[in-house]
């Protein structure tokens, strides 16, 4: 069953429009990544999704159209965005940062088991239950915000490059982490990132980006087949 669908989404800036016609689908439960260089639309698509760009085009969620909704509504249908740049608050603890991802709920004792379970599924998080996020280091941030998303019990986490800015192995932790995330939890996935070695990793297909125009699907398999993927995402 498709969770996700965008049919020729269009979105701009004010008067400037960014995204021309972006198309994909995000089956349930399912990861799929958007490829794309600077300035392809990547993080206007998300924000299209969640509603915080105007918008054009189809965008219909567990089959109704969510396209002008606001944020918070957005939300509130089971959406949750890991923004570019992770947006945890710095004068907040770790666990009071992963109970505000949670503040639509009430079942107590549900909250207590997620918190167990991402404190397990990113140790280094238990370390630093109660220091404040802007104690934290760019990867443990990065964790934060994921784990702030899914404290909200999503059915789709959008992610908004969550390599970015970190050393490989701490990139790799982080796309571990989420992987596992994936196969346990069953949260479908709509994955940016420039880094297309991690991506594929996850997801199980990719659309790219050009100049807000999605151009190309494929799975993660068809896609590092391709010469110009290669040459472009793939470092050769
Ligand atoms: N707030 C804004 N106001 C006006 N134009 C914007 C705004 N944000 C982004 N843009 C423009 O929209 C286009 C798409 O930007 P977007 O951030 O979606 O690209 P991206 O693919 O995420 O790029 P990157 O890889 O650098 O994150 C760019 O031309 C950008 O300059
Ligand atoms: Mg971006």
């Amino acid at each position: 069953m498709t969770l996700l669908e965008l049919t020729d989404v269009t979105a701009s800036y004010g008067p400037v429009q960014v995204l021309e016609g972006v198309s994909l689908s995000v089956p349930d439960g399912g990861a799929v990544g958007i490829l794309g260089a600077n300035g392809a639309g990547k993080t206007t698509t998300l924000r299209a999704i969640s509603g915080v760009v105007r918008t054009g085009g189809g965008i219909v969620f567990d089959g109704q159209s969510i396209r002008g909704l606001r944020p918070d509504q957005v939300a509130a249908r089971g959406i949750a965005h890991v923004p570019e740049g992770r947006g945890t608050l710095p004068n907040l603890t770790v666990r009071e940062n992963l109970l505000v991802g949670a503040y639509l709920r009430k079942d107590r004792r549900a909250i207590a088991g997620d918190i167990d379970y991402l404190l397990d599924l990113f140790p280094n998080l238990h370390e630093r239950i109660g220091s404040n996020a802007s104690a934290l280091s760019g990867g443990e941030q990065q964790m934060l915000a994921v784990g702030r998303a899914v404290m909200a019990r999503p059915r789709l986490l959008l992610l908004d490059e969550p390599s970015l800015g970190l050393a490989p192995s701490t990139a790799k932790n982080v796309y571990d982490a989420i992987r596992r995330l994936r196969l346990e939890s069953g949260i479908a996935m709509l994955v940016v990132e420039q880094n297309a070695n991690l991506a594929f990793g996850i997801v199980d297909t990719a659309t790219v980006l050009e100049t807000g125009r999605s151009v190309l699907t494929g799975t993660s398999a068809e896609l590092r087949g391709r010469d110009e993927i290669r040459r472009a995402y793939l470092g050769g």
